[in-house]
C-alpha cells in the first residue's frame, strides 16, 4: 500500500492464526514488524525468516499479554529496536468456552485477562509514544460474538465487547492527537481456535452466513492491512465485521 518503508507494526499473539497472516500482510504492505508470541517460539523463528524474506527486518519479543510489565517490555524491545510504532494490532486471544451455570471462575478471569486486559495493557504502553509521534494506529480484534453474545461464551464475549468499549474510548481520548483506534469483528474464521468445534456447531454456524463459508485468515489481515493504511486515515473508532454477512 501507500505507506513509506520504515514503518513499524507490533502484532500481539502472532506465531500463529490470524495475527501470523496479519503480520506477512503488513510485511508485505512495507511494515517493519514487530511479532510478540506467548508460547510458540519455533514456529516464530520461521515467521521473522519469512518476512525477512520480504526484504522487511522484523523481531520476536516473547510476553504475555494479560501482565501490565510484560506488555510494557514488549512495547519498549519495539521502540529500542525500531525507535518508533505505527501500528499496533492487538490480537492475542484465548477461548474458556462453557456454559454459564458450569463456567468455573478461573475460565472467566483468565479469558478476561488475556483478551481485555491484554488489550488494555498494550494500548496503555504505546500510547506515550504514538501521542510523542502524534501519529498511530491501534487496530483491535474483537469478534462478532462481542456484539451479539453466544451461548457457551459468556467470558468471550464479555471480553470481546469490552473490547469495543476500549476501542471506541481509545478512538475519542486519542483522535485529537493524530491517532485512530478500530476494531474488527471476525465471525467463523478457520484457524486452531476454531478447529476444536463439533461437527454440528460448525454446520450450524455455516448456516447462519450469507455468504456460504467460513472466513479464512486472509479475510481477518486485508481488513486490518486497510486499517493500518493511509487509505482510513478518516475512520476512528468503528468495528467492521468480517463474517460473511452473519451479523448486518
Ligand atoms: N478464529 C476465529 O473464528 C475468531 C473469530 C473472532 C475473533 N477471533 C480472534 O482473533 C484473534 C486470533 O485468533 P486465532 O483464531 O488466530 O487463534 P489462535 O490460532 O489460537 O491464535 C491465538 C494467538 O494468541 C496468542 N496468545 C494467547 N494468549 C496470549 C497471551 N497471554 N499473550 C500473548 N499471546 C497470546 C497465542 O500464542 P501462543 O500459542 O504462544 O499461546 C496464539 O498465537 C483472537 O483474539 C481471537 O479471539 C478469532
Amino acid at each position: 500500500m501507500d505507506i513509506a518503508s520504515k514503518n513499524v507494526a507490533v502484532i500481539t499473539g502472532a506465531a500463529k492464526g490470524i495475527g501470523r497472516a496479519i503480520a506477512l500482510k503488513l510485511a508485505d504492505d512495507g511494515f517493519d514488524i514487530v511479532i510478540n508470541y506467548r508460547n510458540s517460539s519455533g514456529s516464530v523463528e520461521e515467521l521473522v525468516g519469512e518476512i525477512e524474506s520480504k526484504g522487511r527486518k522484523s523481531i520476536a519479543v516473547q510476553g504475555d499479554v494479560s501482565v501490565f510489565e510484560e506488555a510494557k517490555n514488549i512495547i519498549k524491545q519495539a521502540v529500542d529496536f525500531f525507535g518508533r510504532i505505527d501500528v499496533l494490532v492487538n490480537n492475542a486471544g484465548i477461548t474458556r468456552d462453557g456454559l454459564l451455570l458450569r463456567m468455573k471462575e478461573d475460565d472467566f478471569d483468565k479469558v478476561i485477562e488475556v483478551n481485555l486486559k491484554g488489550t488494555f495493557n498494550c494500548i496503555r504502553h504505546v500510547s506515550p509514544i504514538m501521542l510523542k509521534q502524534r501519529k498511530g494506529k491501534i487496530i483491535n480484534i474483537s469478534s462478532v460474538v462481542g456484539v451479539t453474545g453466544n451461548a457457551g461464551q459468556v467470558n468471550y464475549s464479555a471480553a470481546k465487547a469490552g473490547i469495543i468499549g476500549i476501542t471506541k474510548s481509545t478512538a475519542r481520548e486519542l483522535a485529537s492527537r493524530g491517532i485512530n483506534a478500530n476494531a474488527v469483528a471476525p465471525g467463523f474464521i478457520k484457524t486452531d481456535m476454531t478447529k476444536t468445534l463439533s461437527e454440528k456447531i460448525r454446520e450450524n454456524a455455516l448456516h447462519s452466513i450469507p455468504l456460504r463459508r467460513f472466513g479464512t485468515v486472509y479475510d481477518v489481515a486485508n481488513a486490518v492491512s486497510f486499517l493500518a493504511s493511509s487509505n482510513a486515515d478518516y475512520i476512528t473508532g468503528q468495528v467492521i465485521n468480517i463474517d460473511g454477512g452473519m451479523v448486518m
